[in-house]
């Protein structure tokens, strides 16, 4: 197996996928540092070096399909930005499980062969996949489907990137698992590279060092993809809810009475996303200081460039020996991770981790292991 690649899985071919798997071609396509790419090298790879090894669905209009033509089709929401060559990768059908309740199994027709795949057939396939790292792009409130494919990712040895807010970082039972097959594992729920929660988080932390109270807050947002479809059902939505509101309360603020969550399916705006933030803070005597932003951004990309910085994050982690959570990084890449942590120190101990990662590379490439 060459060195030079990483081997990766796709549980899911949505949106985030697609603009995933485009950023990678573009990444091969045109070598050199990039725009949005936070890091040009981690672990010694670039975002070029992710092969796909497989990739799993459940929609009839992505099954069967390889996955260059998977990656716009069906309900997919992402914006073509890049065209994809054939991959040599067809789209398997996974179990469904969970996986299109509520909305989505309106909106999306089920694959025949989803009735005969199994938690068994999946573990199979990705283990015949090798892949170093899974990553699980399922819809959110699909808590069997997520486990399922963490279960047979922690049993296929691979690491495991959690995108969804499904407790798999938070599950300890699945934790031990990981650390038990030696597979390092990332999680829960993706934050987005400049998002809403970011942002949010940020400007917390930004009033909280000017020493101004933070007395009321929210964060409404809206969108018109499949991810807010999905979210449009209450059932659907409630993991992501807690998952915002920790992801608030690790940035140092009372977050229990604060709305904070996917806030609406307005169609028209496809794959657009828009934040409404307000904060309201009280200085020196009282003195009120309000905020208002208004955040626009392409939901999808802003999903793949956090899983440019995760999916070398994990891969190095399984070359460091590291398994089971990898604390230092998730706190900078998920909204839920297992240890919270502010802003700030998240994203210092996410450097630290790239330096050490790109030490650890050059010390294996003296040694001839790299
Ligand atoms: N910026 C972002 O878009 C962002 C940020 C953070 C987290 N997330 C999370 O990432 C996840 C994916 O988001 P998305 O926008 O790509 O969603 P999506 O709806 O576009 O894609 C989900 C895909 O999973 C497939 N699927 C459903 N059940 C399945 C099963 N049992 N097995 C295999 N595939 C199955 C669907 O057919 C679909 O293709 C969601 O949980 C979302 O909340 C997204």
């Amino acid at each position: 197996m060459s060195n030079n690649v990483i081997r990766v899985a796709l549980a899911g071919v949505g949106s985030c996928a697609s603009s995933f798997v485009q950023s990678v071609v573009l990444d091969r396509e045109r070598p050199g540092p990039s725009n949005g790419v936070m890091h040009e090298y981690i672990g010694g790879h670039r975002l070029g070096d992710v092969e796909f090894v497989a990739a799993f669905d459940v929609d009839a209009l992505k099954v069967g399909q390889d996955l260059s033509e998977a990656v716009y089709a069906g309900r997919t929401a992402a914006v073509r930005h890049v065209d994809v060559p054939h991959l040599g990768v067809t789209v398997q059908a996974g179990p469904l499980l969970d996986g299109l309740d509520g909305a989505l199994g309106d909106a999306v027709d089920a694959h025949p062969a989803t009735a005969v795949a199994t938690p068994e057939s999946l573990a199979a396939a990705l283990a015949a996949a090798r892949p170093d790292v899974v990553v699980c792009l399922l819809p959110t409130g699909s808590t069997a489907a997520v486990q399922t494919y963490a279960r047979a990712a922690a049993e296929a040895g691979a690491g495991f990137v959690n995108a969804t807010p499904e407790p798999v970082a938070n599950d300890p039972a699945l934790v031990a698992l990981f650390t038990e097959h030696g597979a390092p594992l990332l999680g829960d729920d993706l934050r987005s590279h400049l998002g809403a929660t970011t942002l949010h988080t940020a400007l917390i932390e930004l009033f909280q060092s000017r020493g101004v109270e933070v007395k009321d807050n929210y964060q409404l947002n809206v969108g018109g993809n499949t991810d807010f479809l999905n979210l449009s059902d209450p059932a659907r939505s409630r993991s992501k809810q807690v998952s915002k509101r920790k992801a608030l309360a690790n940035a140092g603020i009372d977050s229990r009475e604060v709305a904070a969550g996917p806030n609406g399916f307005v169609k028209h705006l496809g794959d657009r996303k828009v934040c409404f933030l307000r904060i309201e803070g009280e200085s020196i005597i009282g003195a009120p200081v309000h905020m208002e932003v208004r955040l626009e951004v392409e939901d999808s990309p802003n999903a793949a460039a956090v899983l440019a910085n995760a999916v070398r994050t994990a891969h190095s982690a399984s070359r460091q020996g590291m398994v089971g959570v990898i604390d230092p990084v998730c706190a900078f890449l998920f909204k839920s991770p297992k240890t919270g942590a502010k802003e700030s120190e998240a994203l210092h101990d996410f450097q630290a981790f790239v330096r050490k990662a790109g030490e650890h590379h050059a010390l294996q490439a003296v040694d001839g292991n790299a």
